[in-house]
């Protein structure tokens, strides 16, 4: 039945263009064809730079939002000015992150921080590259919400409060917070991309984010039992505080562990020193886009925006999540009127296409 329907197409499209004039029509065409089979284009140039199942396009835009996030942080922090300042056309004119600054670094953690701030640049080039993405969100980066995540974490009120771009030391900390997440939905993200293309891509960022996360792990592991300053709590028990909320925000059991663990969970069992998280098998946890959003919301609710994306995160997928129950409802309803108006098109298209062999 398929190949039928395709030869038809690919004759049409190829009659359109005999029909002079419609070198740009058929263009259209294709893309329409493409689409109305679930198929969208990213830009072009890509890794593949070939058509992306609209799953997998989802599945890409989803990470832009952490990769923002950690672009923004990582460049405010090392060096004093995000995105707008590197190339603002990455920003796709989205607003300048709240509470953003420099931090207060020693060239060793600066010149690190430096890297990952590219490396960052870098995801954001290369995921642009295969889908369209979406502008990028308000992040608020700010020391006091920082200073937030770490009270809850430790279920305190800190006096002073926690401040992220204080020290090195703080700084890793607060960047622990970070690419963990994203190294989680990259593994959840791989089982469900239909593509070699943005199996490929995905495959990409999770290497790099997962070096990440063990360059600050490594770091802070040296000063496991160094105390933040003012708290009298450990650098490794803050971390297990942390992954401890990580957990309960994601609320899907354990997928988050500190620098040392319980007897018993780190790696086969046998140590309590744990300077890779990793499940029983030490392979990477996954996590879904649904868990993700409840971290990074700190409300352990993707339907309720909050955290380091105060109004939400952005891109399809998030946007869903987030509706209340019965409008994801009404969402489904207008997806579903979407494909039976892109089929009247294309069968509109075809008529033309007739109508001009005919004459
Ligand atoms: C947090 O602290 C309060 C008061 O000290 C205590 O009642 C509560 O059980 C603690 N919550 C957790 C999750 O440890």
């Amino acid at each position: 039945m398929a190949a039928p329907v395709t030869f038809a197409v690919v004759a049409a499209v190829a009659l359109v263009a005999l029909c002079g004039g419609g070198g740009a029509r058929a263009q259209d065409m294709d893309n329409e064809w493409a689409r109305n089979r679930g198929f969208y284009g990213g830009t072009g140039g890509g890794v593949g730079g070939g058509l992306l199942p609209q799953s997998d396009v989802d599945l890409l835009e989803f990470p832009l939002n952490l990769e923002y996030l950690e672009a923004e942080f990582f460049c405010w922090s090392a060096l004093g000015y995000g995105l707008d300042g590197i190339d603002a056309s990455l920003t796709g004119g989205g607003p300048a992150p709240v509470g953003a600054q420099t931090a207060a670094l020693t060239p060793f953690v600066r010149d690190i921080a430096t890297q990952f701030c590219y490396q960052e640049v870098g995801h954001l080039r290369a995921i642009k590259q295969n889908v369209k993405g979406f502008p990028r969100p308000l992040l608020d980066i700010s020391a006091a919400n920082f200073g937030k995540i770490v009270e809850t974490a430790m279920n305190t009120t800190l006096d002073p409060p926690f401040n992220p771009y204080e020290n090195s030391l703080n700084f890793l900390l607060a960047s622990y917070i970070i690419p963990y997440v994203g190294l989680t939905g990259y593994v959840g993200a791989n089982p469900r991309l239909l593509t070699p293309q943005a199996r490929k891509l995905v495959a990409g960022l999770l290497g790099v984010e997962s070096a990440q996360d063990a360059v600050i792990r490594a770091l802070l592991y040296e000063h496991g039992l160094s105390r933040v300053a003012s708290y009298g709590v450990g650098v490794a028990e803050l971390t297990a505080h942390i992954s401890e909320l990580r957990n309960v925000l994601g609320r899907k059991g354990v997928k988050d562990e500190g620098l040392v663990v319980a007897p018993g969970q780190g790696p086969e069992g046998q140590t309590v020193g744990n300077i890779i998280a990793g499940d029983r098998f030490s392979l990477a946890y996954d996590r879904t886009p649904e868990e993700i959003l409840g971290v990074v919301y700190g409300s352990g609710d993707p339907a309720k925006a909050g955290g380091v994306f105060p109004p939400g995160a952005d891109g399809r997928i998030a946007r869903a999540l987030g509706r209340p129950m019965e409008e994801k409802g009404h969402r489904y309803i207008g997806t579903y009127i979407t494909h039976v108006l892109a089929s009247c098109r294309l069968s509109i298209h075809l008529t033309c296409v007739s109508v001009c062999v005919l004459l």
